[in-house]
């Protein structure tokens, strides 16, 4: 029987962590504020920015909110952000993805400068987490730390394998790893013999985007599972990457869907908004 990793209590803590922060800051005179930018009405979007802007106030960080119609230009969309760059009185610029195909979502991210970079996702903030300099961290990887951590699961030496590799989470989750101390591989689509790598790991982060993909095939005996995936099965159900009924009783510790990994993203947005305020010290 695994240890369920409540990522909903986790993140809990880690906000109410945050809030006390965050009043300490406000009895110096500081406040924290970061921009939500949202272009179109996807539907998934609205409610992650709706999300994302509860927790702001749960926490007691300032939150302007953007919402700008489907039809806004590149060119328009890269002017709000000079001018939030530009603004002393806020510290996080957020841009909602994915963006309408007009706009090039990898010249809105350069745009955003690094030092109020939240998300973690300009090459800049990339860069400086591969070579252990002070910058953001993508929000999902950074929560996936902090849930083992939380969970006393010790990441020096052991064998990691993350499967998946984007720029958002299986990349940085690697770079993460190694800070850690672990020994990482990263899998991916033309992986060979996935099935025999997975098996290798003391800790598996699972990040492939295919519902149920992960069976205990894949799982060594004992083993801490990560499952990052989210969709709806044909009950309408939520789910991961991993099957966990499968999954479950072969390893030590699993994060369930929902309440795994997900709300530890949020909670860890607003770690960087408060994290800003020293980042934005240099
Ligand atoms: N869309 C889905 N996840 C994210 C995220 O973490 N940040 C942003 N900006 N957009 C997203």
């Amino acid at each position: 029987m695994a240890n369920i990793i409540d990522g909903k209590k986790i993140s809990a803590e880690l906000k109410q962590e945050l809030k006390e922060k965050v009043a300490q800051y406000k009895e110096q005179g500081i406040e924290i504020c970061l921009a939500v930018i949202q272009v179109g009405n996807d539907k998934a979007s609205s409610v992650y920015v709706g999300n994302k802007k509860k927790a702001c106030e749960f926490v007691g960080i300032k939150s302007l909110s953007y919402e700008l119609p489907e039809e806004t230009t590149e060119e328009e969309l890269l002017n709000l952000v000079q001018e939030l760059n530009d603004r002393a009185d806020v510290n996080g610029i957020l841009v909602q993805l994915p963006l309408p195909k007009h706009i090039d979502e990898n010249k809105v991210i350069k745009a955003i400068h690094p030092l109020k970079d939240v998300d973690g996702f300009h090459p800049e903030s990339v860069g400086a987490l591969s070579i252990g300099n002070k910058g953001f961290i993508s929000c999902t990887p950074y929560g996936i730390v902090e849930l083992l951590k939380r969970t006393g699961v010790e990441m020096d030496g052991k064998e990691c394998v993350v499967v998946g590799r984007s720029n958002i989470v299986g990349k940085p989750m690697a770079i993460l790893m190694l800070r850690e101390n672990a020994t990482v591989t990263v899998a991916h689509s033309h992986t060979k013999n996935l099935r025999e790598i997975c098996k290798r790991a003391d800790i598996l982060i699972v990040a492939i985007g295919k519902p149920k993909f992960i069976d205990d095939s894949y799982v060594k005996d004992g083993a801490v599972v990560i499952d990052v995936g989210i969709h709806r099965n044909e009950d309408n159900k939520l789910c991961g990457d991993v099957d966990f009924d499968k999954v479950e009783p072969v390893a030590s510790a699993i994060t369930p869907v929902p309440g795994g990994v997900g709300p530890m993203t949020i909670a860890m947005l607003m770690k960087n908004c408060v994290n800003a305020v020293d980042i934005q010290k240099q």
